[in-house]
């Protein structure tokens, strides 16, 4: 099947590159809003292909889970149905435990100590850690801090005891609620609107721009600026896919993703202020801020996960994400 699906892009890439030949069909899927980095960020990157590979290469964006969620995206990607993703960075465990270290709690001070460390050489070297599987790390993209959400206000560790919380599919995830007494599910992303509103769930943690644009803020009585860990991105292709492509395209296209990230990241700078003043503005939502002591109860709550996973991610990746913040 695999193998099927590796010539057929093989020769799908071939024979696109021929003279008249139909552009290579490049299918960017997604899980989020239009209006957020990663959505914007994509439309930015199909705009400059657009403008810079007329006739050779022809993007197609699927935000919103329309194509495949994010259950399902990475094996979607190896099977060849689909060409770019970028799924949060707390989903890539099935295919390396190193990518852990970015779902750490209470890691980053804040997002400039996220883009120091990803720009390190211990960073860097995690965009290469997924090679054995079959997929190329092709850049990191932001979004932000996230903050905590839920049925009834949470202040301190105690308030979070027996709730359900949505997590991403990550086992530092679990172990962080699980350090609370919480309870983490592991669900996809298009069904946490529903899950709150009907309340099978309790609460959740995200940025303010997925908490704003899948209006999150509407089913949920209070939100807590914990700023407890980051929500990042890894934007990737197949080895395959990416290979195959003749040289002149792949850089050609390698720039335009550096371009378009830029832009996301500007984007997620400006989000995570605006969105957040758009939710206190609607007045649906109380948004709380910790006292440094009920802030430090949380810390102290959840760190010791970081012992948990130490011998996955590795002490050096920690090590170096931890100096990023000086
Ligand atoms: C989530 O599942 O909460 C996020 O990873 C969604 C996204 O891609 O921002």
């Amino acid at each position: 099947m695999k193998l099927l699906a590796s010539t057929l892009t093989a020769l799908s890439i071939a024979f696109a590159s021929a003279v008249n030949a139909a552009p290579i069909e490049l299918k960017f899927s997604h899980v989020v809003a239009e209006n957020t980095p990663k959505g914007q960020m994509a439309l930015k990157f199909k705009e400059l292909v657009d403008q810079r590979l007329p006739g050779k290469v022809e993007v197609k964006v699927y935000p919103n889970s329309q194509l495949y969620g994010d259950g399902k995206e990475l094996e979607a990607l190896l099977l060849g149905d689909v060409e770019l993703i970028s799924p949060s960075l707390s989903k890539f465990k099935k295919y390396t435990k190193k990518l852990q270290v970015f779902d750490l709690p209470f890691l980053f001070q804040d997002m400039a100590a996220v883009e120091r460390f990803q720009a390190s050489s211990a960073g860097q070297e995690l965009l290469s850690s997924l090679e054995s599987k079959g997929l190329v790390g092709l850049g990191y993209l932001h979004n932000g801090m996230k903050q905590l959400s839920a049925n009834e206000p949470l202040y301190t560790p105690a308030d979070a005891k027996g709730k359900k919380f949505r997590i991403m599919s990550s086992d530092v995830l679990a172990a962080q609620f699980e350090a609370v007494d919480a309870v983490p599910l592991k669900k996809p992303f298009s069904e946490v609107f529903t899950l709150l509103q009907t309340r099978a769930i309790d609460g959740q943690e995200n940025t303010w721009s997925n908490i704003y644009s899948k209006k999150f803020f509407e089913v949920q009585a209070s939100i807590t600026e914990s700023n407890h860990g980051v929500l990042d991105y890894l934007i990737v292709t197949s080895a395959e896919f990416w290979h195959e492509l003749p040289d002149d395209i792949r850089s050609e296209l390698k720039a335009a993703l550096d371009e378009a990230v830029a832009h996301g990241n500007q984007i997620a700078a400006q989000k995570a202020e605006k969105d957040k003043a758009n939710i206190m503005a609607s007045n649906r939502s109380e948004i709380i801020s910790l006292s440094p002591e009920q802030r430090q109860q949380w810390v102290e709550a959840m760190k010791p996960v970081w012992q948990q996973f130490e011998s996955e991610i590795g002490k050096n990746i920690i090590d170096a994400a931890v100096a990023a913040n000086q």
